[in-house]
Order: C-alpha cells, then structure tokens, then sequence
C-alpha cells in the first residue's frame, strides 16, 4: 500500500507521535510505503512530499510541532483545488491519505472523501472541541501548560496583592479553561458556553478581598463573551494609572475588573506557549494509539472514516459525524467546577 500522510491547521503537541506511530505500522508491519506532504493540504495540492521512512521519523515521539510543516491552506478555497488534489493522488498512486487535523482540516478531509478520495482522518487540537472523539492529543499538553502558568502566577499575585486575569484558548469552546481552572483551584473560571456578566465576575472577586484574601485568579477562554448590555468588548481601556491596555478579553477583564474592584489586575495571555514543547506521555499514548488504528482502517479500506477515542477503545467514526457540530462543554461540568459563571 502507498500511503500519504499530513499534518494541517494550528499544530499542536502529539503530531509527530502520530507520524511515527503511522509510520512504523506501515512500513515496518505492513511492508507499505508512506511519504509526508509539506504544509498540510498545501503540500497534497502541489504535490511537494517526502518520503518518511524508519530514519525519518526517529527520535521524533517527544517533540512538538509537526516535521512535516502546518498551514490552514483548505482544498475548498482554492480554484480546482479537490481537481489537483484527485491528480495528485491519481499519479502518485497513493491508496490512502491520513490527514491529521483539527475542525477545519476534518472537513475538507470530509469533502475530498465525498469526492472519492481514500481518507482516514486522525483528530487533533489542543481545544478538545471535536465531537465523536472523547478527547484529542494535545488537550492534556495544553492543560499542563496552563496549570502550571496558574500555579506560577498566584505567588506574585497575592506578593502584590493582584487580580491575575489568564486568557487561554479556547476560541469557540471553554475545555482548556474549565480543566486548568479546575486543576489550580482558580477563583473564577469564564467559558464561551456561557457569556459571562462583569457585575457577577466582580462580586465574586471583590468577596475574596473582604474576606481577607491578598490575590484573585481568574481564567478566560479567548472566545468568552460578556452578556449581551453586560460591558462593551469593541474598546480597548487604560488602567488605573491612565496606561493604554490592549483590547482582546483577557486585557479588557483586567482593565474592567481593575477599575470596579480598585485592585491591580495584570492579564497574562498564555497564547501559543500552551501549543509548543514536548507532549505529555497521555498524549503521546494517544496519539500513537491514534495513527495505528489509522493504518488499520485504511488497510480493512474503511475510508471516509476518523480514528476516536470512546472511553479507552479507539473507534472509527464517519467523517461527516464528526465534523457535523463542536464538542462544548456541558452544563453540568460547570456545576462541578463551582467557579464557572
Ligand atoms: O484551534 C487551535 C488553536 O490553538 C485555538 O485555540 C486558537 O484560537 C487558534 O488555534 C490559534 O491559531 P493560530 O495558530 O492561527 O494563531
């Protein structure tokens, strides 16, 4: 069997595991041969690959990032571009194509397969926002990071006696917040699931300081949204001392909370540092586990199919499911947390 493998979108820890994993199943097990297009779907579109060998893919199961390159390029946007990727499949006699991807990437692995194309998709995001796969490789990575960013951040917080405001991301849903929220004994946690109301945030802040507490932390998902009339998210603000500060919701909070509460709030936006380093050893596991059974769907030819996690089983899922809504989270994990507003 050829088999052609791609890693798009937003990178996120565990993509190189899964090309190993791939890998070594196929070329070791199975006597195939696997080449790694360049820049995601880019390289499927201009045909720019390598070949990915046992030398290739050595020494790569703890690093981040992805050794064949990421771009959020999408077949669907350019002109002909399912037509190209069908000629490049066609001549360069590949029988399955493993994309590994995010919501995006799922759905333009959806559409080629609807075009006929042998896929078999591979979930990954550091959010945790796909439906059908119980969680995704990089989601525990991303939680470390930003638990012991929380962990950091409230010695120097209550030295300085501090709202410590810590965006994560999260663009559509709050699974980074909750966890690391919940994992640091945050004091308020804020999702996109449930717009928040700036009155509410800052009572439960201003109670910790009455009751004698020298710090708050915070955590906010990039995607949270105050209620509809709660406060105006468009302006970016100055801080106590009359200081520009950037807008964005972390830096519109700490400047908002700031002026209510009369405290020194600082936001601390954790950006790409939760995607970048080694995996944690849950998520190599994962994704491992992840790019084996892929292999293995494409050699029953069960294509149009994505690899998940349901409970411990790996099983496969039909693209169009998995692609068809975002996992949120649920109320009641709020309830569980007790700091979600
Ligand atoms: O979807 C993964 C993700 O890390 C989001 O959490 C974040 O909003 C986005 O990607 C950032 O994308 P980019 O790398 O293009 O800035």
């Amino acid at each position: 069997m050829r088999i052609g493998v791609l890693t798009s979108g937003g990178d996120c820890p565990g993509l190189n595991a899964v090309i190993r994993s791939v890998v070594h199943r196929a070329v070791v097990d199975h006597g195939d041969e696997v080449i790694g297009f360049l820049d995601g779907w880019k390289g499927l579109l201009e045909a720019d690959y390598r070949k990915l060998d046992l030398d290739a893919v050595g020494g790569i199961l703890a690093r981040g990032g992805t050794i064949l390159g990421s771009s959020r390029v999408q077949p669907a946007h350019l002109r002909d571009g399912v037509e190209r990727a069908r000629g490049h499949v066609a001549d360069l006699g590949l029988d399955a194509i493993i994309p590994i991807g995010g919501e995006g990437t799922l759905k333009a692995a959806n559409l080629l397969s609807q075009a006929g194309l042998p896929i078999v998709g591979v979930p990954k995001t550091i959010d945790n926002d796909i439906a059908s796969t119980d969680v995704t490789f990089g989601f525990d990575t991303a939680v470390g990071v930003a638990t012991e960013a929380l962990d950091r951040l409230k010695t120097t917080a209550e030295s300085h006696q501090r709202v410590m405001v810590v965006e994560v991301m999260g663009r559509h849903t709050g699974w980074i917040a909750l966890h690391s929220g919940m994992a640091a004994g945050a004091h308020a946690i804020v999702v996109p699931e449930r717009p928040f109301d700036i009155e509410q945030l800052t009572e439960i802040v201003g109670e910790r300081f009455s009751a004698g507490k020298r710090f708050a932390i915070v955590v906010v998902a990039e995607g949270a949204k105050p209620r509809p009339g709660s406060m105006d998210l468009e302006e970016g603000g100055v801080d106590m001392y009359g200081h520009e500060r950037f807008a964005g919701i972390g830096n519109r909070l700490a400047v908002e909370l700031e002026h209510r509460l009369g405290k020194e709030a600082r936001p601390v936006i954790l950006g790409h540092v939760q995607r970048g380093g080694t995996p944690t050893a849950y998520d190599r596991v994962l994704a491992t586990r992840f790019g084996w059974h892929a292999v293995e769907a494409a050699h029953r030819g069960e294509f149009g199919m994505l690899t998940a996690l349901r409970g411990t089983d790996i099983v496969m899922v039909p693209l169009a499911e998995a692609t068809s809504t975002l996992k949120t989270v649920p109320a009641d994990r709020y309830d569980e947390a007790q700091t979600v507003l």
